[in-house]
């Protein structure tokens, strides 16, 4: 057998935190092999953010990120900022707008993110090995030994920034969770997390009219809520707002849904009623809700009664059925639409400042794999960077 080829750092995931890593690592004098068993690195950037890469949110903080110990991620996101990444991005003249406030995005297209980390990470001599697949990984005395489609390589640290499990169809495997059970790190049950939310057939048939109707909602889970867009679909419900609550809900609960938060339906009602008592409810909610949905509501809640039929208590079911929606969703679309995997890594076996296992030294987990899990925004490439930045400050 040919002797291994010896690198200090191997990073597995030619993703964005992978790449952050091997290019902090390179920077440091370090020689970095990045494998992956794409074909191309940072395919989830290049398809990120409707293709622009919404690639960071300048409010990223502890509270916008879910995890077992959401205070885990304090330390990377205080050394390596938004603001930090933004500097980068300025450096390498790449030209983003703020989108909504906080949420920044590449002007042009999300290729210009993943041209600047494989040009600035073979500019600092680190090396992309891409096609390559990973067959074994040992411990060895002075790091770790791998078996790979391309030869045998020894590192003395070994950066596992293999992503979550969503859209296997992009190159999603559970590797990175595998390892981690295999050198004794915990890993917390994952789910999919930023996904449509499917509903039964029975509330899919009433509401099949409604596919493609699109509007601003508040959306609430126990006490979380997020105001956003809501999108009705085919399989269910989707659009920000859905997705974001998405990642808190679970099998078996209920979620509440105010479709025009901004508005007194009651009182809108009751006026209306006062006034042009002849028309029909549904009329009224048209004039804050889509066409569509307005009579479908009103329909569904009053027939075909004008307005000067329908008592106080109508008005209250009418209000309700708007602003106080109570569903209980059957399911997620899962991995295959899922922007983020949550769980993961348990970071109780990470030191924050490093992302190196606690209990086997050069062993480090960054990124999506690890159990923390952004919201929806620009949050979780932050991470990316965040994490991948101080394991390559440390490797
Ligand atoms: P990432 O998944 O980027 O990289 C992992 C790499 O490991 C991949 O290149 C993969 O091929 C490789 N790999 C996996 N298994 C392997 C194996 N067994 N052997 C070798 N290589 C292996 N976030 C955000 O902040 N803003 C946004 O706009 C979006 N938009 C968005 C859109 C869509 C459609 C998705 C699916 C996701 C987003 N996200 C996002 C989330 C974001 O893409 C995600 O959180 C980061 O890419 C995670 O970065 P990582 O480097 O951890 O994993």
């Amino acid at each position: 057998m040919r002797p291994p080829e010896r690198v200090d750092v191997v990073v597995l995931g030619a993703g964005a935190a992978g790449m952050m890593c091997a290019w902090e690592a390179g920077k440091r004098g370090r020689s970095v092999i990045v494998i992956d068993h794409a074909r191309a690195p940072g395919e989830k950037i290049r398809i990120s953010g409707g293709g622009r890469c919404n690639f960071t949110h300048l409010d990223s903080a502890p509270r916008t990120y879910l995890s077992a110990n959401p205070g885990f991620a304090i330390s990377a996101l205080k050394r390596y900022t938004p603001q930090d990444f933004v500097r980068r991005v300025d450096q390498h003249g790449i030209a983003w707008h703020e989108k909504t406030r906080g949420q920044l995005f590449c002007d042009g297209s999300a290729r210009q993110i993943v041209d600047m980390l494989t040009r600035g990470l073979a500019d600092a001599g680190a090396e992309l090995r891409l096609a390559t697949t990973v067959t074994d990984i040992e411990r060895s005395a002075d790091g770790f030994t791998l078996a790979t489609s391309t030869g045998p390589l020894a590192c003395r640290a070994l950066v596992v920034a293999t992503g979550g499990k969503s859209i296997p169809k992009m190159g999603a495997t559970g590797l990175g969770y595998e390892l981690a059970a295999r050198f004794g790190l915990n890993v917390l049950p994952t789910r999919p997390g930023l996904v449509p939310l499917t509903l039964d057939p029975l509330q899919l048939e009433r509401l099949a009219p409604l596919a493609g109707v699109a509007v601003e909602a508040r959306v609430r889970h126990g006490k979380t809520r997020f105001e956003d867009g809501l999108l009705f679909t085919h399989r269910g419900l989707s659009g920000p707002a859905i997705l974001q609550i998405s990642s808190y809900w679970r099998e078996g609960e209920e979620i509440e849904i105010a479709l025009a938060p901004a508005t007194d339906v009651f009182a809108r009602l009751r006026e209306a009623r006062a006034r042009h008592g002849r028309q029909a409810a549904s009329s009224v909610l048209a004039e804050f809700l889509p066409k569509r949905l307005a009579q479908r509501i009103g329909e569904q809640e009053t027939g075909a009664k004008n307005l000067a039929d329908l008592p106080d208590t109508l008005l209250r079911a009418i209000e309700a059925a708007v602003n106080g929606w109570r569903l209980k969703p059957t399911a997620s679309e899962g991995y295959r639409t899922a922007e983020v995997t949550l769980g993961g890594v348990d970071t109780a076996g990470l030191d924050s400042r490093s992302m190196q296992a606690r209990h086997v030294p050069s062993l480090y987990f960054i990124g999506e794999v690890v159990d923390v899990t952004g919201w929806l925004g620009g949050y979780n490439f932050q991470w990316a960077w965040s994490s991948g930045w101080v394991a390559g400050q440390s490797v």
